[in-house]
């Protein structure tokens, strides 16, 4: 097992974690419908539910909470904020928002037109799901490798230049009022995109006049990657690399719940000045005034000291080490995860890990479920719960291309022998695959359906485990 740095910071509260007994988590499970979003977190012990918004602040950011100006505008914390978003993204303009989404709704709503299409590596669920309320269609276009999960490539969030042409081409520039990409791409596996993509994207993007929209919430992890394994990055610091990275753009969407190492908060940036006024009045209506939006000064100051932080190369080193450990440690096991490792989260393979699950039996939602009971573990289902939907011209159900369990890890949360707990449990767990069942439907939303659909377990309660 590679060894683990140890963590670049001490604890200095800590938060206690409750046992629960196999039966209890049977008995909670059920009453969540099998739904792990419907599970109350003191019943969980691992909670690997996602890194977002789930990171321990330092004691810098709690000491900026006392500082905060909660005035309604004008605020000192926006001023800070600004500075620092100014420092690091380098656009004209930005607007806070309440989380990443929010700046993806303000986004989509200006720009999207019904029929319009939106290119991406691969869109995140509420990205796609904000433009096709929009009346837009998502596409993803990430490079073949990243659609093979046992296939190492050191950039696997790389879109697949080509076939970017082609469809700029084939959908005619008019009909793109933007383009994106999302660093690191998490429906892909946590997975970096190189500087060099980068900018051959940007140059096809900017041929056509089309906007570039960076999707930026784990920024700094895909920086980071880029100095790892790019050539020609090695001597650079990450905050050259972000402001290289950004340079390329015409503005990004984040959520600061990420990198950006607080609970809650976001931001859209833009260079282009009409964009940012209409901006501006979309987030009156939707958020709040331009210089809180949506947050309180508090959460505006958490996110100006955690951005700064969030670009720290000793706790990056330790950040990608942690996943990596993870993700080397399971692949160790034999249990099947996508490769390399990404920057935030292991990606467990659910179609490999249970064969005689079909997608429309949602293996992922099956391991998810299972993970929980042994080990009351929370992961999530990022398969065809999540991604599959209705092509709208022939009515036919599209799977997700990857049927995946994601286990994200919180920033600066957990240690080293939780994640050991993690690996064994899963080890188990594959051992005895072969009784794993699938699950199917009873109740979903059309929108979003995985946080609260209802399912139930399949196959005869007399063989199967659970
Ligand atoms: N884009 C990406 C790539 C994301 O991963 C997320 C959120 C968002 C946008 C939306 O940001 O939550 O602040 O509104 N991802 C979380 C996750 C929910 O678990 O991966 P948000």
């Amino acid at each position: 097992m590679p060894s683990l740095p140890p963590e670049p910071f001490r604890i200095k509260t800590v938060e206690p974690l409750r046992r629960t007994t196999r039966q209890e988590r049977l008995e909670l499970l059920k009453a969540a419908g099998y739904n792990i979003f419907g599970l109350r977190s003191e019943d969980i012990f691992i909670d690997l539910l996602t890194d977002s918004g789930t990171a321990a602040m330092s004691h810098h950011q709690w000491a900026a909470l006392m500082q905060a100006d909660e005035s309604y505008a004008g605020a000192r914390s926006y001023f800070r904020l600004k500075e620092a978003i100014e420092d690091i993204f380098g656009f004209k303009h930005f607007v806070p928002t309440h989380q990443g989404r929010a700046a993806e709704n303000i986004l989509c709503n200006l720009l999207v037109e019904p029929g319009n299409h939106i290119p991406n590596n691969s869109h995140f669920d509420t990205t796609g799901a904000n433009i096709r309320a929009s009346g837009g269609v998502p596409d993803d276009l990430a490079i073949e490798e990243a659609y093979q999960p046992a296939t190492r490539h050191p950039f696997k969030g790389n879109v697949d230049l080509e076939k970017l042409e082609a469809y700029v081409q084939a959908t005619g520039p008019d009909n793109i009022p933007f383009g994106m990409v999302t660093v690191t791409n998490n429906a892909g596996g946590g997975q970096p995109i190189s500087m060099e993509n980068l900018r051959a994207v940007a140059d096809i993007y900017h041929r056509h006049d089309i906007p570039f929209f960076v999707d930026a919430c784990r920024y700094a992890e895909n920086a980071y990657f880029i100095k790892l394994r790019e050539p020609g990055y090695a001597d650079k610091g990450v905050y050259e690399i972000a402001r290289e990275m950004f340079s390329l753009a015409d503005g990004c969407t984040m959520s600061a719940k990420k990198d950006g190492l607080a609970n809650i908060g976001g931001f859209l940036a833009m260079n282009d000045d009409d964009l940012f006024e209409r901006a501006k009045q979309e987030l009156i209506l939707r958020e709040g005034f331009p210089t809180y939006g949506g947050l309180s000064g508090r959460d505006l100051d958490a996110i100006a000291v955690g951005l700064v932080e969030g670009q720290d190369e000793d706790y990056l080193a330790y950040r990608l080490d942690h996943t990596a450990y993870l993700v080397e440690g399971l692949a160790e096991r034999g249990v099947p995860v996508i490769l390399p490792p990404g920057g935030h989260a292991a990606y467990v393979d659910a179609a490999a890990f249970l064969p005689h699950v079909p997608p429309e039996q949602f293996p992922g939602q099956a391991l998810t479920i299972h993970l929980y009971l042994e080990g009351g573990i929370r992961g999530i289902d990022l398969g065809s719960t999540v991604f599959a939907h209705t092509d709208p011209d022939t009515g036919e159900t599209i799977n997700a291309p990857m049927e995946l369990v994601r286990l994200a890890i919180p920033r600066r949360v957990y240690t080293q022998s939780h994640l050991d707990f993690v690996i064994e449990t899963l080890a188990e767990l594959y051992q005895r695959r072969e009784s794993i069942q699938g699950v199917r439907t009873v109740w979903r939303p059309e929108l979003l359906p995985h946080f609260t659909a209802i399912y139930e377990p399949l196959g005869d309660p007399a063989t199967v485990s659970l």
